[in-house]
């Protein structure tokens, strides 16, 4: 991090993130005094021992599991992604343009190609708009928007557009402001004739612009006005355009998406266009794609709560139920909404309005235990061996329920439908907590530091290894780890090669195995580099231990009101996570 601009970078973020809102998003806080309270997202607790003080930068500090920080720190653990990627993640919030670097000429080259379809499709979608709104070319769009009973509104607040129903006045109108057919047919506007030359892709379309998050058109998708086929024409795959990746509506709806705490997401761009019309406008779309790792990336940015409001027909409850297994290890909160009048959200509300839909918003279900009552739907299980086969696919659903009572609750409502009893249910939903599913909250706690345990005695390993090849790494380690080596057996065994020469004493029981394993270890092929590693891991969570100290005991000085000491510390803080970051 010897970059000076990376480190006003960050600070420039820090200054306008919202620590209690960002936090906010996945801890329900309680303000009491200066502090706000909630229950520590990480160990599993009743009673709120987790803090946020939002002044001087803002930190959160858990007095029952010790873990704190910055909000940085938050978003890292919580989201499982590096530091400055966190801080990545909150600059694009708050639309914070990264410092520049030097790139590559490779990057320079591909950076220039973003920007020239960027461009494009800007110019593309002005055109299209132009064509609906202004030509008599657009009036068949106009007509079809009309009857579906779209406001002029929405026309405006989407860009929608048209495109004409011919072959290639898009083209001729491009390529006479300069624009060459290769970037029309990379940015998927038009496509090469065999004869030469190139034609229009969208033809006779009510045109869709899909923007990123940011509000930059990178694509359409193109409504055929009859029955036709296909339905929708969407722009193919480019540098900038990604469906797994985009979620159309975003960048209208995401200060709606703050605002109400939750977003909804439909299946249809015209589902999200008429929701957002009559008012509902924290909406977004997936672009007939399914629900993805990506798109939980992007939506947690805003927020952790989702609604998913799919389609009535069978093909929309299977989407639901194909979502559930990309949320099940996400920090999503999902609940469905059923949509009872009607084929889909945009048919809904044209029926029952605003308040309508906000009445299906209320009765909406936890997405566990929807795909619960999804399962009972379609099975018959009035033999045993019906019973199973429900039981077998409800058990790890029931394992994914992060909040225990409502598992407890389903697992009894399981029992009394199927007729079994529920510690039946309750040992068959155990098996399935090791898997790939989310463990109980208890058993998180119990596994965690194991796991981070026997990543830390490897390093432990690789360090004692190096220092049997070479003894004047002794005063390195020493220097670095002041707390020496994390294991008993780890710590003995370098203090008896530390004394190497004097009168040995006998290694326990716990040593000797410990010394025989690294004896048995193969020396790794780049051993300095893989001592270095080692030596830095065991240094930054002996870093991370210290933070935590200071920022426990800036907490205690800021409750005292002694805000001199209460500083002090945050500067120690700041040191030591710098030097964190430098590990890193
Ligand atoms: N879709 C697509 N290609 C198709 C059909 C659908 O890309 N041939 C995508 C579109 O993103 C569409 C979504 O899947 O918005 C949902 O499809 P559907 O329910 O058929 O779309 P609606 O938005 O309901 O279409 P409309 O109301 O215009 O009939
Ligand atoms: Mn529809």
């Amino acid at each position: 991090m010897n970059n000076p601009a990376i480190g006003e970078f960050i600070d420039k973020v820090k200054r306008g993130a919202d620590i209690t809102q960002v936090i906010g998003n996945y801890v329900q806080l309680r303000k009491k005094g200066n502090r706000y309270w909630g229950c520590c997202p990480f160990h599993s607790e009743k009673t709120p021992s987790f803090s946020v003080v939002p002044e001087d930068g803002g930190f959160f500090y858990c007095f029952g599991c010790h873990v704190g920080g910055d909000v940085f720190k938050f978003i890292s653990l919580i989201e499982n992604v590096s530091y400055f990627e966190a801080v990545k993640i909150e600059a694009e919030k708050l639309d914070i343009p990264l410092p520049k670097r030097n790139r590559t000429p490779a990057e320079i080259a591909r950076d220039e190609q973003r920007e020239r379809l960027y461009r494009v499709n800007e110019l593309a979608k002005t055109f299209f708009h132009n064509c609906l709104t202004v030509t008599k070319m657009g009036q068949a769009g106009i007509k079809y928007l009309k009857g579906r009973g779209l406001a002029a509104n929405a026309v405006e607040e989407f860009s929608l557009g048209f495109s004409p129903a011919a072959w290639d006045k898009l083209a001729k109108a491009f390529i006479k402001r300069g624009i060459d057919e290769e970037a029309l047919i990379t940015a998927g506007l038009c496509v090469r004739r065999e004869k030469g030359g190139v034609y229009d892709r969208f033809r006779g379309r009510v045109m869709i612009p899909i923007d990123d998050e940011r509000g930059r058109t990178v694509g359409f998708g193109g409504r055929i006005l009859d029955n036709g086929e296909p339905k929708y024409l969407n722009t193919a795959e480019t540098p900038i355009f990604n469906k797994r990746r985009l979620l159309f509506g975003l960048y209208n709806a995401k200060s709606h998406i703050r605002r109400e705490g939750y977003v909804i997401v439909v299946e249809g761009y015209m589902d999200a266009v008429s929701l957002f019309e009559a008012g509902v406008k924290n909406v977004v779309a997936t672009l007939g794609t399914a629900f993805t790792a990506e798109h939980i990336k992007l939506i947690t940015r805003y927020t952790s709560k989702v609604y998913f409001c799919f389609d009535s027909d069978e093909a929309g409850q299977r989407a639901t139920m194909r979502t559930m297994s990309v949320i099940r290890n996400s920090p999503i909160r999902a609940k469905v909404i059923t949509v009872t009048d009607g084929k889909d959200p945009d048919e809904f509300i044209r029926k029952n309005g605003r308040d309508g839909f906000f009445k299906l918003i209320e009765n909406a279900t936890g997405i566990f235990e929807h795909a619960l009552r999804y399962i009972l739907n379609h099975a018959v299980y009035n033999t045993l061996e019906g019973k199973l086969t429900v039981l077998k696919e409800a058990a790890p659903i029931l394992a994914a329920m992060a909040d225990s009572t409502e598992r407890r609750e389903q697992i009894r409502l399981l029992g009394g439908r199927l007729m079994i009893d529920e510690d039946s249910i309750t040992a068959e939903v155990r098996r399935h907590l090791g898997g790939a599913w989310r463990r109980y909250p208890e058993e998180e706690q119990r596994t965690k530091p194991q796991q981070q345990d026997s990543v830390s005695l490897r390093a432990e390993r690789i360090i004692l290894q190096s220092l049997m090849r070479d003894k004047t790494l002794a005063d390195h380690v020493n220097a670095m780890l002041p707390e020496g080596l994390p294991g008993a057996a780890g710590r003995e065994l370098f203090a008896n090669l530390c004394a190497d020469g004097e009168e040995g004493q006998e290694l326990s029981e716990e040593a000797k195995i410990l010394y025989s394993r690294i004896m048995n270890e193969p020396v790794p092929e780049d051993a300095a580099q893989a001592y270095t590693d080692a030596v830095n891991l065991l240094r930054k969570n002996y870093l991370e231990g210290l933070c935590n100290e200071h920022i426990k005991k800036a907490g205690e000085y800021y409750e005292a009101k002694d805000m001199a000491k209460y500083r002090e510390e945050l500067a120690q803080v700041k040191k030591i996570n710098a030097e964190i970051k430098e590990l890193a």
